[in-house]
């Protein structure tokens, strides 16, 4: 649907985007994370051309958007819809006529825009603020009809920049739904730009992760999550985790181990294997294993856990053991034992 080829965005110098490839596919809800000043805007943007690259290809749909005319391009941009944090609404009008908007030079009848805005008003939750101007809407509404107004010309593509940053928890929860439901029901390819990684784990399905311009990591939602490789992927992922903080808790609320006790970090992905593997090694290797802390979370529908525990008996059975869990697929992260703590 989308491939940006070795683009890059020279500011008078300064690499905002530097030689960035990226292919999304038809529906996939595509998150791009990194902070701020990263390039993920200038990136985006280049998708419908509204940030022109010094360097590389943009193909959509199979159509090199660089060769396009004008007249060509200003067309194709229709069918990308896009969506920000600060919602862009035109404060003069309603809130139907801020859907209309979009396709007012359209050549259809006043009364079928009216009617198709109605609608889409209605699919996004709020058919009953056609007539409100935007300053009478909370966030979460101002977005609705924001989602509303860019879904106006049938877009095969939302583009949305940091369209929940601005909204409270509860209310982002209930906009990615909403984009979900739409993602589901037209089809939608969406790039969402985010420095939330609840965002990512709740709607997208890829993730790229920027650093200075450059993608440096990218992968499934659930490769990313559960095995980060870069540095920044892994500190992303662990502000939405928590696991590293919830083993400082552990280290420091633990009293001293015994000279029989280890303390291990269990971290696995897909169908939880280490409840009945707890009893196994309880059963084979005399191991009794204590779960001081523990974090099972579904990334696409996949669970991915990570307990925090003590193991407790022979050492060299303890050594057995965690090779037993390692065979079965469970990572083991060895955190102290009684010479001291990691
Ligand atoms: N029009 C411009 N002229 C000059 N420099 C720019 C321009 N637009 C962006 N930049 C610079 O390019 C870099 C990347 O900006 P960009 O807005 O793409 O970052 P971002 O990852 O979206 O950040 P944020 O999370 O804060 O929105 C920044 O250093 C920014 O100052
Ligand atoms: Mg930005």
């Amino acid at each position: 649907m989308i491939e940006l080829k070795d683009i890059s965005v020279d500011f008078d110098g300064f690499k905002a985007v530097d030689k960035v490839s990226l292919k999304i596919e038809k529906a996939d809800a595509f998150g791009i994370v990194g902070f701020s000043g990263a390039g993920k805007s200038t990136l985006v943007r280049c998708i419908n051309l509204l940030q022109k690259p010094t360097e590389g290809e943009v193909i959509v749909n199979g159509e090199d958007f660089l060769k396009l005319s004008d007249k060509e391009l200003r067309k194709r941009r229709k069918k990308i819809g896009m969506i920000f944090q600060h919602f862009n609404l035109l404060n003069n009008l309603t809130v139907i006529d801020n859907v209309i908007f979009p396709i007012r030079k359209d050549q259809k009848s006043k009364k079928e825009k009216l009617e198709k805005a109605q609608k889409l008003l209605e699919l996004v939750g709020i058919g009953d603020k056609a007539n409100s101007y935007p300053r009478e809407l909370s966030g979460g509404q101002k977005q609705r009809c924001a989602i509303a107004r860019a879904l106006a010309s049938d877009p095969e593509i939302l583009l949305c920049d940091e369209a929940t940053s601005a909204l409270d928890p509860k209310t982002t929860k209930q906009i990615l739904a909403l984009l979900q439901e739409i993602k589901d029901k037209i089809g939608l390819t969406i790039v969402i730009i985010t420095h939330q990684m609840e965002v990512v784990k709740d709607l997208c399905n890829k993730v790229a992760v920027m650093q200075d311009g450059k993608v440096v990591e990218e992968g499934t939602t659930l490769e990313i999550f559960s095995n980060p490789k870069n540095k920044l992927t892994k500190d992303f992922v662990e502000t939405s985790t928590n696991v590293n903080q919830t083993i400082e808790e552990v280290k420091n609320n633990i009293s001293a181990l015994g000279p029989d006790e280890s303390l291990v970090k269990l971290s696995y992905v897909g169908e939880s294997t280490t409840e009945p593997v707890i009893n196994e090694i309880y059963e084979k290797f005399s191991i009794k294993t204590n779960v001081l802390a523990g974090n099972i979370e579904f990334i696409t529908g996949t669970p991915v856990g990570n307990l925090i525990v003590t193991f407790k008996g022979d050492k060299e059975k303890i050594d057995q053991a965690v090779e037993y869990l390692i065979s079965g697929g469970t990572n083991v992260t060895f955190l102290g034992d009684s010479n001291g703590i990691l």
